[in-house]
């Protein structure tokens, strides 16, 4: 066998959180036990009958559509994209040059990073964060600052606090709320005009991941970046159709803004794939031009087992608030276990009581003393989930 290294920058990537949760996972099978799994955000309902409908149709009838697809996506699929924006958040966006189809928004992020960063650039990333934004900008050589996301700052990273020296090197600031892993959202748009200002001030390309963008609760709804002065300058959208319609499995995503700002990234994605297939994208256009109450549905299942499962954790000693989108909860441990650490808790619980959950270290250090739980299993098994917690908590209490 030859001896060949893979890239240094592949090497010195940390193994990949879900990679190492899915080890545990796995041998807890091995054993037979009872595996309850809050651990990936993978949603556990199925993707909506319309759109699965839409989805065979296409394949069966409609032989055209198994041929290479278009890779910027096409014309309908974008266009049917900036309707959808311009009813949901009131934005205007040129469908021909600003909108660009991804096979899901984590390849485009990956892909992004790869056009726009250089060895040595700066990133600027909230710790905690979605691990894809390190990651990718690990990947393309590029080095990391970190700003820290705390609770008693709701979660929103201090501009402020961010050194001179970074901020003039820095060439990308990734911001996604609502929120993974932190379920954390942004109440007042002050925040969001900051952002935009900074990133001006700095000539920083402003990433606002809004893959979350449709999963809220109760009254609150989240903004596009677009909807405030400056944002088209600066800034890069991100969506996925992965936890809106359930469709995570389907690989399918967009990434709008300006034709300047987006172009780099799909002349580095025609040198490597070809798109997400046309039967996907048109399933696309089912899912966004139909009436969205099938949407409303989702995040009022992931509501409920949010104020049920936050409820029953606060019973038990964990510190777990109520939250406003996503679907996932970010819980501080109780005081007899954080002591151990976020990762030696969250093997136990596979260990003991058959339980996935993601330990917050793995999204960031100031990830540590929490764990994230995803609402991704059905209603009657959180019940069993708390039981085993509780039951856990207990015995680490002597
Ligand atoms: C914040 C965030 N962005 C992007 C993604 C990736 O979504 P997609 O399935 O569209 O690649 C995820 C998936 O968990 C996420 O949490």
């Amino acid at each position: 066998m030859i001896n060949i290294e893979p890239s240094k920058n592949l090497v010195k990537l940390p193994s990949y959180l879900f990679t190492t949760i899915d080890k545990s996972k796995r041998e807890a099978y091995d054993k037979n036990l009872d595996v309850i799994d809050l651990g990936m955000g993978n949603p556990d309902l199925p993707t909506p009958d319309h759109i699965v409908d839409r989805l065979c149709d296409t394949v069966k009838h409609h032989h055209n559509t198994h041929r290479y697809p278009q890779a910027k996506g096409m014309p309908k699929f974008r266009k049917v994209i900036t309707k959808w924006m311009e009813k949901r958040f009131g934005v205007t966006l040129d469908s021909e040059n600003e909108v660009l189809a991804l096979i899901g928004s984590k390849e485009g992020i990956g892909h992004l990073c790869m056009s726009y960063l250089d060895p040595g650039d700066y990133v600027l990333i909230g710790d905690p964060s979605y691990p894809v934004y390190f990651n990718g900008a690990l990947l393309a050589g590029a080095r990391i600052h970190f700003m820290p996301l705390l609770e008693e700052k709701s979660f929103l990273p201090d501009f402020t606090k961010i050194p001179e020296e970074i901020a003039q090197k820095a060439k990308i600031m990734f911001l996604n709320y609502p929120n993974n892993p932190t379920a954390a959202v942004v109440e007042d748009n002050n925040f969001w005009k900051e952002a935009i200002k900074f990133c001006k001030k700095y000539n920083i390309l402003l990433i606002s991941d809004n893959a979350y963008s449709e999963l809220t609760f109760g009254s609150y709804k989240a903004s596009s970046i677009f909807e405030f002065p400056g944002a088209k300058d600066v800034a890069l959208e991100f969506y996925s159709f992965s936890k809106t319609f359930n469709m995570a499995g389907w690989r399918l995503g967009w990434v709008c803004g300006a034709k300047k700002l987006i172009y780099p990234i799909e002349k580095f994605k025609s040198f490597l794939d070809y798109g997400s297939p046309t039967f996907m994208q048109l399933a696309g256009v089912a899912a966004l031009s139909e009436e969205q109450n099938c949407v409303r549905e989702i995040a009022a299942i992931y509501e409920k087992r949010m104020k049920n499962m936050s409820s029953g954790l606060r019973k038990i000693g964990w510190r777990a608030r109520e939250t406003k989108g996503t679907m996932y909860i970010w819980v501080g441990l109780p005081d007899c276990l954080i002591k151990d650490g976020s990762i030696a808790i969250a093997e136990r619980l596979i260990k003991e009581t058959g339980v996935v959950v993601s330990p917050g270290r793995a999204f960031g250090e100031h990830g540590e003393g929490y764990v994230r739980m995803s609402l991704v299993t059905h209603n009657r098994r959180f019940h069993d989930a708390l039981l085993r917690i509780s039951k856990f908590t207990k015995m680490y209490k002597i």
